[in-house]
């Protein structure tokens, strides 16, 4: 069994309307811009407000739940209440001159787990601490922390300590990514073992037009360039990489449950020439039959929501893992996008230029996808039209990631962040591909062109949908 990288790739989500400036405006103004105290009076504010939303995706969880196991190949969810804690305390305790004051917690929680050969944990819900020994260590490190970082002495000179910031970017990101993939463990979860939280109301069900956009060749640009100054990234977005990309056929529209239906019904599961060997032997040996998100109920299909199952909403994306978005590709006679193609047909314009998002520069409001925790489901494809790219392609970033043909790899110039080596490097192994875009739970600051997410092919729980391209 392997450890696993990020959070996220492991992990957890949260709630509630952000205040004052957006975190993706805060996270691409220049720090070199504001006063250092400011600077850290932002940052301090950023991880309050990622503190409440993994507070409250806790709260969801009835208490009876917390020592359950959702998903197999995942911690106990009780882990993840220790460990967005343990975490930031094993990044930032020794920059800011604390000391350790219960080290087997610090180790127990210190690592999520993302087995790639098939083990499954065996651990008992009785081998984890009680909850309150977990909240009394949390609290303690919070305490601590937060007084190191801004309750006394120089700000600056605290803030220098943490690289400038950087650190706390890790922190904040690193739990948001938690609060969203600790949301798909929490959708696996019986509805009867959570508390129910208010649905946003229904959009409008859009009209669909064009269904194949032509993308003609062009530059895609990859990445982030390198700079003391320059906006944060996780160590896989550098450097800069600009691709040149033949012309291609995209989908406007994501491949939906209504056509991968088709793809089921029309036995794509029984056919072992669309799938890898590796793809078959997982279907066959889990007895996978249709996606994750699907209940069969006899001769009709319902649809696991967050909160509730729901007869299949036939115009929603389809969430599947990269196995089944392949296999539906080969039936399609199609592709998967590659990285590349993804961002061409995401950020490029007929004029050349290339946008900071699909719809323009103006960071991500609610006008423009379904991000940044507004849902916990998808909606509609389609149900955006003012998030659509230059050519004309829509839900691109929000409604779901999406799945590209391209292994996750590093980008030429990669260097590992030294203070935290794996978060990449660990799955550089050519069995996970890169998703792009963004989930209904994924924050806005992610949302930035240069982030790069990343799954093994077979993982069934992600909020991962995909579209086609032809050549
Ligand atoms: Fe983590």
């Amino acid at each position: 069994m392997r450890l696993t990288r990020r959070p996220g790739f492991v992990q957890a989500v949260f709630f509630s309307p952000l205040q004052g400036k957006s975190l993706a405006q805060e996270n691409f103004m220049n720090p070199a811009a504001v006063a250092p105290s400011s600077r850290a009076n932002q940052l301090f504010s950023r991880l309050q407000e990622a503190r409440a939303r993994s507070e409250q995706l806790f709260q969801v969880v009835r208490p009876s739940a917390l020592y359950d196991r959702p998903v197999p190949e995942r911690h106990r969810i009780i882990f993840y209440l220790g460990h967005l804690e343990a975490f930031d305390w094993n990044l930032l305790r020794e920059p800011l001159g604390l000391s350790s004051f219960d080290p087997d917690f610090d180790k127990l929680f210190a690592f999520g787990i993302d087995p790639v050969e098939g083990g499954l944990p065996t651990d008992q819900s009785r081998d984890w601490p009680a909850i309150d020994r977990i909240r009394d260590y949390n609290k303690r490190l919070r305490d601590l922390l937060d007084a190191a970082i801004l309750g006394c002495g120089d700000k600056d000179a605290n803030l220098a300590r943490l690289e400038g910031g950087r650190l706390l970017e890790v922190a904040i990101e690193h739990r948001l990514m938690h609060a969203e993939t600790l949301c798909y463990m929490l959708h696996q979860l019986p509805v009867g073992r959570k508390f129910s939280q208010s649905i946003p109301r229904e959009l409008p069900a859009p009209a669909r037009g064009l269904r194949r956009v032509g993308i003609p060749a062009g530059t895609a640009t990859l990445g982030l360039p390198r700079r003391e100054d320059g906006p944060f990234g996780w160590d896989n977005e550098f450097e800069e990489l600009r691709v040149e990309v033949p012309a291609f056929a995209i989908d406007a529209y994501n491949v939906t449950n209504g056509d991968y239906l088709r793809f089921v019904q029309e036995g794509g599961y029984e056919n072992r020439a669309l799938w890898s060997d590796a793809a078959w032997e997982w279907i066959t040996s889990h007895e996978h039959r249709y996606p994750s998100f699907w209940i069969s109920d006899g001769n009709s299909w319902r649809y696991r929501t967050m909160f509730a199952e729901i007869p299949l909403p036939l115009d929603w994306p389809v969430y599947v893992s990269h196995d089944e978005a392949s296999a539906y590709a080969r039936w399609a006679g199609k592709e998967l996008p590659s990285e590349a193609e993804w961002h061409r047909a995401a950020y490029g314009t007929r004029g050349g230029a290339e946008r900071e998002y699909p719809w323009g520069a103006e960071a991500p409001t609610s006008r423009r996808g379904n991000f940044d925790f507004e849902r916990w489901d998808p909606v509609a494809v389609g149900s955006y039209p003012e998030g659509s790219s230059d050519f004309g392609v829509t839900d691109l970033v929000g409604n779901g990631w999406e799945w590209t043909r391209t292994p996750f790899a590093p980008f030429p110039g990669f260097h590992p962040f030294p203070f935290y080596p794996g978060y990449s490097a660990n799955f550089f192994d050519g069995k996970h591909f890169v998703m792009k875009g963004g989930s209904p739970r994924t924050a806005a600051c992610m949302l930035r062109r240069s982030f790069r997410n990343w799954f093994q092919p077979h993982y069934p729980y992600v909020y991962a949908k995909f579209r086609c391209v032809e050549h």
